[in-house]
């Protein structure tokens, strides 16, 4: 095989760039060769922009057509784990969008699943690509700061509208979504705070629902972790704040590690060495890694494995807010989903709006890492 051919399944804001950038041969090794999605008015937008490509109404269908090698999952989060199982068991390669799921509970037959077929399952956590954090995670496992004793990762600069929230049926909701910015928004912090400093052992969280939009689930959170070796965390984001910030601090023994506005800065031995963010296509990246991964052998960047340890937290969390407790990062994965099933069931049906002006070729400045 000298070409990936790949099938796309949700085609909304993201599956859009991502088939774009696939249609326009940009991701080496991957070839657009089938497109699905449920709504009508996507599917005519479809068969107007990608002429050649054949179009399914069904991903069960699009998966057992024999035109694909491998598919790229789309959708809303729910469905990840859902449709990656249906593919393993069809002999397929998988990159799910993150989350890779809602509830680490919705995994078991997914991971099972992978581990038979013997492909490859990625998830397109983009910014594990960017330069300063690569940089971080290197100069902790060299031990360059010594043994981490404290770190602090404000990510408040996801702002988002009431229209953003307004613009799907599924936004903002326990039952289309899951979960807010720690189920949406985050998880892309939340993986890179766990590859750089580790799992924590424990941790106690607070939640905010709807304190700046009018959704049902949490626009604001804080948690804060202990890990192994008693150093804490502190890891607070939201949707809510117009002039928010990404700031990331590693305290070890022998040094600290900031990134802040673009620039990592290394302190140790009573210097201080800088180091600046390069532009990057972190999408692009993920693509073309999961293209060398199976063509070439290439590690996976984020391989499915890992990608469940920030719904760990994240699950965990949302569990310690519900308790208003300490909690163990073993808990009962049973226990969470009970708490989301009673979430789910209160939930209130939205209308479906209209996004269609959010469907466009490029990748999104804010879907990248924002200084
Ligand atoms: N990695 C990133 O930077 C990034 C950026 C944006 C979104 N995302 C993720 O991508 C996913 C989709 O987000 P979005 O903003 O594109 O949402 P969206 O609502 O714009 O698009 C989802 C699409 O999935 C379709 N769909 C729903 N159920 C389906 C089914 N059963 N079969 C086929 N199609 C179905 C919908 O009709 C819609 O077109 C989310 O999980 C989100 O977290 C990731």
């Amino acid at each position: 095989m000298n070409n990936v051919r790949v099938g796309i399944v949700g085609i909304g804001v993201i599956g859009t760039a991502h088939a774009y950038t696939i249609y326009e041969n940009n991701a080496t090794g991957l070839s657009l060769s089938a497109l699905c999605d449920i709504d009508t008015k996507c599917i005519e937008r479809l068969k107007g922009e990608f002429k050649d490509v054949p179009v399914f109404t069904d991903y069960k269908k699009m998966i057992k057509s024999g035109l694909i090698d491998a598919v790229i999952i789309a959708t809303p989060h729910y469905l990840h784990p859902v449709i990656a199982e249906f593919a393993f068991k069809n002999k397929l390669h998988v990159l799910s969008e993150k989350p890779i799921c809602v509830y680490t509970l919705s995994m078991k037959k997914a991971f099972k699943a992978h581990k038979k077929s013997g492909k490859l399952y990625a998830t397109m956590l983009n910014q594990r690509t960017n330069k300063l954090f690569m940089l971080a995670k290197e100069m902790v496992d060299r031990g360059d700061i010594g043994s981490l004793i404290k770190n602090r990762y404000v990510i408040t600069n996801w702002y988002r509208t009431q229209e953003y929230y307004d613009s799907g049926n599924w936004r903002g909701t326990w039952r289309g979504e899951g979960g807010g910015v720690l189920t949406n928004q985050a998880p892309h912090n939340l993986d890179i705070w766990q590859y750089i400093c580790g799992m924590p052992v424990s941790l106690k969280a607070q939640c905010f629902e709807g304190k700046y939009h009018s959704i049902e689930v949490e626009d604001e959170a804080i948690i804060y972790a202990q890990y192994e070796n008693g150093a804490t965390g502190e890891f607070i984001t939201s949707t809510g704040i117009q002039n928010g910030v990404n700031s990331f601090e590693i305290q070890g023994d022998k040094g600290k590690i900031t990134i802040e506005k673009g620039k990592l800065i290394l302190e140790k031995d009573g210097q201080a060495t800088s180091f600046d963010d390069e532009e990057y296509n972190g999408h692009l990246n993920i693509l073309k890694n999961f293209a060398n991964a199976i063509l070439h052998g290439e590690k996976l960047i984020a391989p499915a494995s890992e990608s469940v340890n920030q719904v760990i937290i994240s699950n965990g969390a949302y569990l310690s807010s519900w308790k208003n407790q300490q909690i163990d990062i073993n808990f009962s994965e049973k226990e969470y989903y009970r708490f989301l099933k009673k979430k789910i069931a209160g939930s209130k049906p939205k209308e479906k709006q209209n996004n269609e002006d959010l469907h466009t070729k490029e990748y999104k400045r804010k879907w990248t890492t924002n200084w």
